[in-house]
């Protein structure tokens, strides 16, 4: 179990002993975590208790202060307003938390397993184009959520829906067909989704030319769904070019999946639902034929889930996937890391499952997220105007290289450019990560890679002078019996209580699907330990039990910051 958890057991057990002989009888005990340590480790609110006692709460809090002991975890009780705060033994605190970190490494804060699994669906690109800003937002969230889950005990499957079918795949196709002269990304040097991806931007600068080419696309793709050999191989070439390049791009990323879907295998799915749906008398027909679900009684509309020719639509597609990922996984959740113009298309999917009787319905979750763009303006992949990832990716990373060659300049240029790679991938997640889901937001290259302030860079760069100090420390005696009898100092002591937080801001940040939380949790840390290393010494610290103490403390930082830069997929640099 959680540290933390196990304090707050014990001091819950306390305070309702307490209450007791107040001829108060709790079970359901509110424990809060004051906003700052001179506020205590825990505070118990007692406005509840006021009217049943016929006492003010300041009162109240002065009788339980009375009745309670200060012993062992407990160190000091105050009365502050209605509340009651507890302060811990913080040498009782800092032997179990330091200890526990350095034993446990990398490894601390993971849950037990919970037996449960957790789908998340992320990514999901199409097979016309590169991957483009958006896509950088959707890979680091889905990536870091999954992380997460992982993290609190679940079993994760990360999932790909890949759509390589539809009117916008045929287009880089029609491009292609039209003004390609059988070139082909190898003869070019093109990367390979970059190539299949102009072909796209071709045809709508052609079609604005000839609008005939937009109609050519129907003809095109009634010959893929009647397999037409020609197509079909067409298809198959151009899809693997961009899928070979995606790869690429993921693989910088450091993005891995379980399980890749194909929409050109799944977008029959779903069919059958709809037909039992009909029988069952959930949907109607209209006399053309098409399919519809009225969703009108929960604030949504009448909805069209299969067209009078019979052919399948978006939703389809997504009626019948999601029915196969509970039929295989028996998921106890299923996440859609989707950006938030689909929030209505997730809003009716989930409505129209509900109705057709899948119950599981209530544990999928649609994780919205807003837009992202780049100062110069708004993204629009059919006229090239998109913010390219790779292209961004390679920004970032000159930007990084420039720095580190100033700063380093001893340094080889493997090493110099190894780096600069790294610090690349860790400005774009952080700051990427750095907002508020829901949020819309402009990414800024310059102060995504900026050494200070709260950015990826930063973490990494406190991650690195934390190596160094320990590394000049070298061996030094881990002996808890220096924490047992040490006074802690105030920014000493503000280090290890944030420390002991952190197993619950993760658990928080998986279970609200909020890698913000982990962001603003290490940038804290890291501003105390600053603070903590800016004020005192510590491999220099003349006393020896000092010197322990403080290194210890350094130690569970450096660990707990590499635990949570790994969780949002970012790399910690043993030097920078
Ligand atoms: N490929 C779609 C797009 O680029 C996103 C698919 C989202 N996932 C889903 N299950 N509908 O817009």
């Amino acid at each position: 179990m959680q540290l933390i958890n196990q304090y707050i057991n014990q001091v819950n057990q306390i305070i309702m002993d307490a209450l007791k002989k107040l001829d108060i009888t709790e079970t359901d005990i509110i424990t809060e975590i004051p906003p700052k340590r001179e506020l205590g480790d825990l505070a118990y609110p007692l406005f509840k208790y006021a009217k049943t006692l016929k006492k003010s709460p300041v009162q109240i809090a002065e009788e339980l202060k009375i009745n309670i002991p200060v012993n062992g975890l407990i160190e000091k009780l105050e009365s502050k307003g209605p509340y009651l705060n507890i302060f811990f033994n913080k040498n009782k605190v800092a032997q179990d938390l330091l200890t526990t970190i350095i034993n446990q490494d990398i490894q601390f804060a993971t849950s037990e397993p919970r037996n449960e699994k957790v789908v998340i669906e992320f990514s999901s690109p199409n097979t016309n184009k590169p991957l483009h800003l958006g896509h950088c937002r959707n890979n680091v969230l889905g990536d870091t959520v999954a992380r997460l889950m992982k993290k609190i005990g679940y079993e994760v499957v990360k999932l790909n829906l890949v759509n390589d079918r539809g009117v916008h795949i045929c287009r880089s196709m029609l491009a292609y067909d039209h003004f390609g002269n059988g070139a082909t990304p190898q003869d070019t040097g093109k990367k390979s989704d970059h190539f299949v991806g102009d072909y796209y931007i071709k045809f709508t600068q052609e079609a604005e030319k000839n609008p005939e080419l937009e109609k050519e696309t129907q003809t095109m793709l009634q010959r893929w769904e009647e397999k037409d050999p020609e197509i079909r191989n067409l298809w198959k070439k151009m899809n693997h070019w961009t899928l070979e390049g995606l790869q690429e791009t993921y693989k910088r990323m450091g993005i891995q999946f379980d399980e890749i879907q194909f929409e050109s295998d799944t977008y029959l799915l779903g069919k059958d639902i709809i037909q039992q749906g009909l029988e069952k008398g959930v949907l109607y027909q209209k006399t053309d034929k098409s399919i519809w679900i009225d969703n009108e009684d929960v604030k949504l509309d009448k909805k069209i889930l299969m067209r009078s020719d019979g052919t399948s639509i978006y939703i389809t597609q997504d009626l019948g996937t999601a029915y196969k990922r509970y039929d295989k996984y028996q998921f106890s959740k299923m996440i859609y890391v989707v950006g938030s113009e689909q929030n209505y298309h997730f809003q009716t999917l989930f409505a129209s499952l509900k109705k057709l009787g899948y119950d599981w319905v209530d544990h999928c979750y649609h994780l919205s997220y807003g837009m992202v763009n780049l100062k110069e303006g708004k993204m629009k992949s059919r006229e090239g105007t998109v913010v390219d990832a790779d292209n961004l990716m390679d920004t970032l990373y000159n930007l990084s290289k420039k720095i580190i060659k100033e700063k380093q300049p001893d340094w080889d240029d493997i090493e110099q450019e190894k780096v600069a790679e790294k610090v690349g991938m860790a400005a774009l997640k952080y700051y990427l990560l750095n907002f508020s889901t829901t949020k819309d937001f402009l990414f800024i290259p310059e102060q995504s890679i900026s050494f200070e302030g709260n950015t990826g860079p930063y973490l990494q760069y406190t991650c690195a002078r934390l190596n160094s100090l320990l590394n000049k420390a070298g061996n030094y005696s881990k002996d808890p019996q220096y924490l047992k009898n040490y006074a802690f100092n105030f920014e000493e002591w503000q280090v290890i209580s944030n420390l002991l937080e952190f197993e619950k801001v993760i658990e928080k940040a998986a279970l609200t699907l909020s890698p913000i939380d982990i962001c603003t949790y290490l940038y804290n840390l890291t501003k105390y330990f600053n603070k903590f290393y800016h004020d005192h010494p510590i491999a220099t610290a003349k006393e020896e039990n000092i010197r322990v103490v403080r290194l210890m403390i350094s130690q569970a930082v450096h660990t707990v910051l590499k635990i949570g830069l790994s969780l949002m997929g970012i790399e910690a640099l043993e030097r920078m």
